[in-house]
C-alpha cells in the first residue's frame, strides 16, 4: 500500500462523517441565520496572493506554504489560509456592487507544519467574511458568530480572548516602545524573537520558548498605545458584547500570526485540545482589501478549524444514525418484486436498503440488524401472490401484513 501523507486525514468510519456532516449542517444553518452568503473559492492560487495578504513576515509565508511552479512557468500555491482569496473573490466579482458584503467558505487549506494531535497539514477551515463595515457593533456580530458556533455545538470550555494591535501609526510608536523596554534583554531571546525584533517587533508576542516567557511577560501593551480612535473602537466593541452576553478576557499577547490585522482581534480556545488550543482566530483588516489591488474597505473575519471542532464535539454530538426500511426477500421470485420496493421507498424520499448477496432469510434479518433498520420489510412468495408485504417494527418486534400498494406510507408513517 502507498502510505498517506504525513499531516493529512481520512475521514472514513461512519462516526466520523456523521460528525463532520453535522458540523457542516451547524455551520450552514448559522451562518444563513446571520446573513452570510456560501462562496467557494480554488484551492489554488498565484504564490503573490498569499505572499502579499498573509504577509511576507508570516510564518505561513516564510516556512509552511506548498507553493510550486506549474508546467505553465507559473507560481502558484496552495492556499494555507482563505482570507486573501476571499479578498480577491470580494474585488473581482465586484460582490459589493451585489449588495454583498457577508461571505463566508468552507474547505481545506494546506500549511506545511510539524503534525501533532489538532495540527495538520492539510486541516480545514470554516471562513467568515465581511468587506466594508466599520462600526464596531459588526465586529461584535462576527464574534457572537463565532460564540454561536461553539455554543450550539455544545464544545465545553471555551474561552473568548480579545485584543486590540491598533492601526499602523499605534504599530509604529508601540514597537518603539517595545524595542526600548526589551533593551539589553534582547540578544537573550530566541533566533526567531531577534528575527522579529527587526521584521515585525509585535510578533515577539508569538513567541512560545519558556526560556522568553519571563522578558516577554514585562513587555509593554499594545492597549496602552492605542490611538483616541482605536481605543474608541475597542470600548465600543467590548460594550457590544457585554450587551451580548458573551464573556471575554482580554489578553494581551493575542497579536495574531497573520500580517494583515489593524485593531480588533480574537481567538475562542477550546481548553480539551493540548497545545494547539485555537479553536479558532480572526480579526480586523482594515487595509487588506485596497493593499491587495481593490477599493479602500475595511474588512474583518474569523476561521474555524474544522478538525479542532470535531475533536471538541462532546460524546454523541451528530451520532444520530441513519435507520433505513431493510427489505428481506424470501425466495429467488420475490426479488423483482422486492428491488421494485427498494426502488419506490428510496424514490419517495426513506432511506432503504437490501442484501442482494445473502439469500437466506436469517442471514438478511442479520444485515437488518446491523444496518439498525428502524423497519423490515418481508416479501415471500405467499405475500407477493396476495399482493401484501409483512412490516416488522424493529424497535418493539410488532409485526403487521399491510397492502403493498401502501406499502410506502405505511413504512413512511412508522419511519416519522
Ligand atoms: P489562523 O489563526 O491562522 O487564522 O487559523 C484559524 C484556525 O484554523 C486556527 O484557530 C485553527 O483552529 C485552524 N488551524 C490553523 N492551522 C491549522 C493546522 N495546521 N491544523 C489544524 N488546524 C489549523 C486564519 O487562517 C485567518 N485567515 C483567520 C481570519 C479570517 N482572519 C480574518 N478573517
Amino acid at each position: 500500500m502507498i502510505p498517506p501523507i504525513r499531516g493529512t486525514h481520512d475521514v472514513v468510519l461512519p462516526l466520523d462523517s456523521q460528525r463532520w456532516q453535522y458540523l457542516e449542517r451547524v455551520v450552514h444553518g448559522l451562518c444563513r441565520r446571520y446573513g452570510y452568503l456560501e462562496v467557494r473559492t480554488p484551492i489554488i492560487e498565484r504564490a503573490e496572493l498569499f505572499e502579499k495578504g498573509t504577509g511576507e513576515t508570516t510564518d505561513i509565508v516564510q516556512k509552511e506554504m506548498y507553493t510550486f511552479v506549474d508546467k505553465g512557468g507559473e507560481r502558484v500555491t496552495l492556499r494555507p489560509e482563505a482570507t486573501p482569496s476571499m479578498v480577491r473573490a470580494f474585488v473581482q466579482h465586484s460582490l459589493e456592487q451585489h449588495g454583498i458584503a457577508k461571505v463566508y467558505a468552507m474547505g481545506p487549506m494546506f500549511r506545511y507544519e510539524r503534525p501533532q494531535k489538532g495540527r495538520l497539514r492539510q486541516f480545514h477551515q470554516l471562513d467568515v467574511e465581511v468587506f466594508g463595515v466599520n462600526d464596531p457593533a459588526i465586529d461584535a456580530e462576527v464574534i457572537d458568530l463565532a460564540w454561536s458556533l461553539i455554543v450550539e455545538l455544545q464544545i465545553p470550555e471555551a474561552e473568548l480572548v480579545i485584543n486590540s494591535v491598533g492601526c499602523k501609526n499605534d504599530r509604529l510608536k508601540f514597537h518603539e516602545a517595545l524595542l526600548a523596554a526589551l533593551g539589553d534583554d534582547l540578544p537573550k531571546l530566541c533566533s526567531d524573537c531577534q528575527r522579529r525584533a527587526t521584521t515585525n517587533p509585535l510578533r515577539i508576542y508569538d513567541c512560545k520558548v519558556p526560556e522568553d516567557q519571563p522578558i516577554i511577560d514585562r513587555l509593554p501593551h499594545m492597549l496602552d498605545y492605542l490611538d483616541e480612535p482605536c481605543a474608541t473602537h475597542f470600548a465600543a466593541v467590548r460594550a457590544h458584547l457585554d450587551t451580548l452576553g458573551i464573556p471575554w478576557r482580554i489578553s494581551h499577547r493575542l497579536v495574531r500570526g497573520l500580517d494583515y490585522y489593524t485593531r480588533t482581534t480574537f481567538e475562542i480556545l477550546g481548553r480539551t485540545l493540548g497545545a494547539q488550543n485555537a479553536l479558532l482566530g480572526g480579526g480586523r483588516y482594515d487595509g487588506l482589501v485596497k493593499d491587495l489591488g481593490g477599493p479602500d474597505r475595511t474588512g474583518i473575519g474569523f476561521a474555524a478549524g474544522l478538525e479542532r471542532l470535531v475533536l471538541g464535539l462532546p460524546e454523541g454530538a451528530g451520532d444520530a444514525p441513519v435507520r433505513p426500511a431493510f427489505i428481506v426477500a424470501i425466495g429467488d421470485e420475490t426479488r423483482e418484486a422486492a428491488i421494485g420496493l427498494l426502488r419506490d421507498l428510496r424514490r419517495a424520499g426513506l432511506p432503504a436498503l437490501m442484501e442482494f448477496e445473502a439469500r437466506g432469510v436469517k442471514a438478511q434479518m442479520k444485515r437488518a440488524d446491523r444496518a439498525q433498520a428502524r423497519v423490515t420489510l418481508i416479501l415471500g412468495g405467499d405475500e407477493l401472490a396476495r399482493g401484501e408485504v409483512t412490516m416488522r417494527n424493529m424497535e418493539n418486534g410488532e409485526q403487521t401484513t399491510i397492502a403493498r400498494a401502501s406499502a410506502v406510507e405505511a413504512v413512511r408513517a412508522l419511519m416519522s
